[in-house]
């Protein structure tokens, strides 16, 4: 069985054009990268990205990293070549796909089929390559539900905020601030929630997508700490000036942590000292049952894949 639960603090956009760029990212410590296909490569050059996205993960140098790629969305014609050309040239060395603009669960059955019939064709292990639908229009965020339960290879849904804003004719500029005029709360809670609630109804994680004005740490901070704070399990990141604070975002905080940690102990000695009788104990003043447990396994779990 693959394991898709992986860590996604930090997820890197890397041009899959720009060799410079490609090198510089493998020294990063992101938990994810991508390749991009898409929007950051030219439309006249895809062809050489592909070819370049080929050889960066056949050369190695990506360890204790997730590999990605970020194929053109399916209402462009390079969708097929891109995902043939990367699977039949790299597969071996991809860990999932991002596919962006997914407007509903059959964009996935396709990617899905597709991916099967080349892992059969090329002697790769079947299903062992993940996929990341990106939800950035209307469409997409409807069928949240559906889509994450189109494919069992479903492994995160991807939030894509400058494509939403934008389809939804979202009057502000600025990815993630709220829009001018708009003064009675957070004009983008239901929009993570309902990708957030899709992605946990069906045990997938929750990524939150870039922040653009990469000088602006405060800013990144803010927004991510609200997708963050959510449960998001993390962020995209631009530039290496982004990547120290999503990881902390993405991060529990050392006090949560400890804490979790502690109500976990209290409750494991409390439980096995009543000879599992007993179903609540003190912390404290603090009452933990075994929904505080389960809370506090979310946190300690995160900070031990953050190895905290
Ligand atoms: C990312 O793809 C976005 O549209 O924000
Ligand atoms: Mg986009």
């Amino acid at each position: 069985m693959v394991d898709r639960q992986r860590a996604r603090r930090s997820c890197l956009a890397v041009p899959g054009s720009s060799a410079k760029m490609i090198d510089k990212a493998r020294g990063l410590a992101v938990d994810q990268f991508f390749l991009d296909l898409e929007d950051a490569v030219a439309p006249l050059a895809k062809a050489e990205a592909r070819e370049r996205v080929v050889a960066a993960l056949n050369e190695g140098g990506w360890a204790g990293k997730t590999r990605s790629v970020r194929v053109n969305d399916l209402t462009t014609e390079w969708t097929y070549r891109d995902v043939v050309d990367v699977v039949e040239g790299a597969g071996a060395n991809l860990d999932t796909l991002v596919l962006p603009k997914a407007s509903g669960p059959e964009h996935v059955r396709w990617l899905d089929l597709t991916l099967t019939q080349i892992e059969r064709a090329t002697g790769l292990e079947v299903g062992r390559i993940g996929i990341e639908p990106q939800l950035e229009d209307a469409a997409g965020l409807a069928a949240a539900e559906a889509i994450a339960a189109a494919s069992p290879r479903v492994e995160a849904l991807v939030y894509g905020p400058a494509d939403f804003m934008a389809s939804i004719n979202m009057r502000s500029l600025v990815v993630g601030h709220q829009p001018p005029g708009y003064d009675v709360g957070d004009a983008y809670h239901y929009v993570l929630m309902k990708l957030l609630i899709a992605a946990r109804a069906h045990g997938v994680q929750a990524v939150d997508g870039p922040y653009l004005q990469i000088k602006d740490v405060d800013g990144l901070r803010a927004v991510g700490g609200r997708s963050a704070a959510l449960g998001f399990d993390g962020k995209w990141v631009l530039h290496p000036a982004q990547v120290d604070a999503v990881n902390e975002l993405f991060s529990p905080r050392q006090e949560d942590y400890d804490h979790a940690e502690n109500i976990l102990d209290a409750y494991d000695w409390h439980t096995s000292a009543a000879g599992g009788a007993r179903g609540a104990a003190m912390l404290g003043d603090e009452m933990i049952d075994e929904a505080s447990r389960k809370m506090a396994l979310v946190i300690a779990g995160k900070g031990r894949a953050a190895g905290m």
